[in-house]
């Protein structure tokens, strides 16, 4: 990387307001982001590297900061496209901070359908049980659980590196949640539960998106599903009966042009009130139905 300012790096002399030009700069021209947002994960970058917040880099834009090896760093890794919630180690979701690592998929804007529609499903005052298959970092399972506090949430993952993420923040956020090692539904033998949720991997293995931005750094068992994306999908339909109290829900997360074959699958597997819920994006990105 070169330096920050053209002959002057970091600690030699540069400002803040020049070390985030220069970092906006190549961060516009390394990811193709438009300006602002350059600029706005330059200062996201800057403040995590110098534990301050964006407020102090506006009043302290004539300071040259420390911590010029650590700032330097940072950048270099987002340059090379590393996503910023790997970098800081956190994502905020459903209004909390989770701890995220490259174990774990990055929790989406997207996917807070999938909570709201939940808890639609949840009076205040229920205790239910609730389980959430591929629980990643325990996005959606912590927050159900820190917002139905008398429901009782588990949450099962294949990955038992993605566990341990979520356990911390089970810890770190104070959620009860029974975790458990397990692909689909086979740790739950026997087991019933009045809600299932799941934002499965759902892309397809050829998928070309899968080598560009965020994708290429989290884990393929998080994003990938078979030749068509619908693998753990028609799992989960076909299992599902066999782990939902009568009248129970099962809610899934799919990808923005999915919804039409896994309304199908729903109906076909027996499930009644198939229907599907539009992201913030306008596409149907969560379909249900009971049993
Ligand atoms: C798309 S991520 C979702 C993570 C988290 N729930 C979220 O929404 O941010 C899918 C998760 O499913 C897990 N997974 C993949 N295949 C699985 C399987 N057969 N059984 C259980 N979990 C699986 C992955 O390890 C990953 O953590």
């Amino acid at each position: 990387m070169r330096s920050l300012h053209q002959g002057r790096g970091l600690g030699e002399g540069a400002t803040v307001a020049e070390c985030l030009a220069t970092a906006a700069r190549q961060l516009a021209g390394a990811l193709a982001l438009p300006p602002r947002e350059a600029r706005l994960e330059a200062q996201i970058l800057f403040a995590h590297a110098l534990g301050v917040n964006r407020a102090w880099l506006i009043g302290h834009d004539r300071d040259v900061p420390t911590a010029a090896p650590v700032i330097e760093a940072l950048l270099r890794r987002r340059l090379a496209g590393e996503p910023v919630a790997y970098l800081l180690g956190e994502r905020e979701f459903y209004g909390r901070t989770f701890r995220v690592t490259p174990d774990v998929l990055i929790p989406r804007p997207d996917t807070e359908l999938l909570v709201e529609l939940a808890l639609e499903h949840l009076p205040q005052q229920a205790t239910r049980t609730l389980l959430d298959v591929g629980v990643g970092s325990g996005a959606v399972a912590v927050s159900l659980a820190l917002e139905r506090p008398l429901c009782r949430t588990c949450g099962v993952d294949l990955s038992a590196a993605a566990l341990e993420v979520a356990r911390a923040n089970a810890r770190g956020l104070q959620a009860e949640v029974e975790f458990l090692v397990g692909d689909g539904f086979n740790a739950l033998s026997g087991r019933r539960f009045d809600l299932i949720v799941s934002n499965p991997p759902y892309i397809a293995a050829s998928d070309p998106h899968l080598n560009q931005g965020d994708l290429r750094f989290e884990p393929r068992l998080a994003l990938v599903a078979g030749s068509d994306g619908l693998d753990l999908i028609r799992r989960l339909v076909g299992e599902a009966p066999m782990h939902l109290e009568t009248d129970g829900w099962l809610l899934l997360e799919h990808g923005w042009d999915q919804a039409g074959v896994v309304r199908d699958l729903l109906r076909g597997g027996g499930f009644a009130s198939v229907f599907s819920a539009k992201d913030l994006a306008g596409h149907e990105r969560v379909s249900g139905g009971h049993r």
